[in-house]
């Protein structure tokens, strides 16, 4: 009998090779991007796989309605737009795709710190619009800087490493950093208020999850140094966005740089309304490199699970 597979966000089309070349198993895929939750709900029950990016919300109404549905495939790291718990009810298997983009993550989240520091979106568009101002975009620079680190995972370390090849000093905070770790990756450690009272830029790499939503709120801002840059290419709602709005115009962040907010698409958020934002629509995993790489690997996985009845990372 054929496993139906529905791709239901734009993937890859060589990151899903391995599942275009099987021979084995009978695999129909199908795919149909931009479908409304109604148009969704009701083609989900003749699949047996369904595979996403970020964009299609997986919601408990789905997942209710799937009742062929044996595996969710998340090409990507966060699995915040799927409902684990009625999928767990329903005994469906999530699998995510941790590490394909790393890489991407962190070498967008380093653009956007550079991006942050010397203004390069507004000065481009001061050109664009026909204006030689050098004065308005003087920057400061990273070196000697101290980069705050909020959530010290593989994205984490790997903006640090490259942020200690821009000379910067890193202090990091994780619920499982320790000593020894921080010390062995040259970095300082602390708790997120330790943090953020000496950093001149704040990064946060944490998922979301209920004990992460808003920990960069009202309280934290207040702790901060004047002038603090802060950048967010995580997870909308890691970082309060009012509290961000308000920080802003009371002067006391100097800049912001958002890959991510609360409500996507973000167009018309009002923070995009200040001159010291600057923001990239959720960018952070759009290379070709990581795009290929994460639906490699969910492709494998569905093939594993569907011929050994096991995944590499449930
Ligand atoms: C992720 O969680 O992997 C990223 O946000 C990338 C994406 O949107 O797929």
């Amino acid at each position: 009998m054929a496993i139906n597979i529905l791709i239901s966000d734009p993937l890859s089309e060589d990151g899903i090779y391995p599942l275009r070349q099987e021979k084995e198993l009978d695999l129909n895929i199908v795919i149909e991007t931009g479908l409304t939750p109604d148009a969704l709900k009701a083609k989900i029950k003749d699949f047996d796989v369904l595979l996403v990016r970020s964009q299609t919300k997986v919601t408990r109404d789905i997942i209710e309605a799937a009742d062929n549905l044996k595996l969710i495939g998340r090409a990507g790291v966060g699995v915040d737009n799927i409902d684990l718990d009625a999928a767990t009810e329903k005994g469906i298997i999530v699998v995510n795709a941790p590490d394909g983009n790393t890489n991407s993550a962190a070498e967008h989240t380093t653009a956007m710190i550079m991006s942050l520091a010397r203004h390069i979106p507004h000065a481009h568009m001061s050109l664009q619009e026909g204006r030689w101002d050098r004065k308005k975009f003087v920057g400061v620079e990273l070196k000697n800087k101290t980069l705050g680190v909020i959530g010290f995972g593989r994205i984490g370390q790997e903006v640090a490493h490259r942020a200690k090849g821009n000379r910067m000093n890193v202090i990091a905070y994780d619920p499982f950093l320790t000593a020894e770790k921080a010390e062995k990756l040259g970095v300082d450690f602390g708790s997120v208020e330790d943090v953020v009272k000496v950093a001149d830029f704040i990064t946060v790499h944490t998922p979301l999850l209920k004990e992460t939503k808003h920990m960069i709120n009202k309280d934290i801002f207040a702790l901060m140094k004047d002038d603090v840059r802060i950048i967010n290419c995580a997870r909308g709602g890691i970082i309060d966005e009012e509290a961000l709005y308000d920080a802003i115009v009371a002067g006391k962040v100097a800049g912001a740089a958002l890959d991510v907010m609360e409500e996507e698409p973000f167009v018309g958020n009002r923070l995009l309304d200040l001159p010291q934002v600057i923001a990239t629509p959720h960018l952070g995993a759009s290379t070709i490199e990581a795009q290929e790489s994460v639906a490699v690997d969910v492709s494998n996985d569905i093939l594993s699970y569907f011929n050994i009845g096991t995944v590499r990372n449930p």
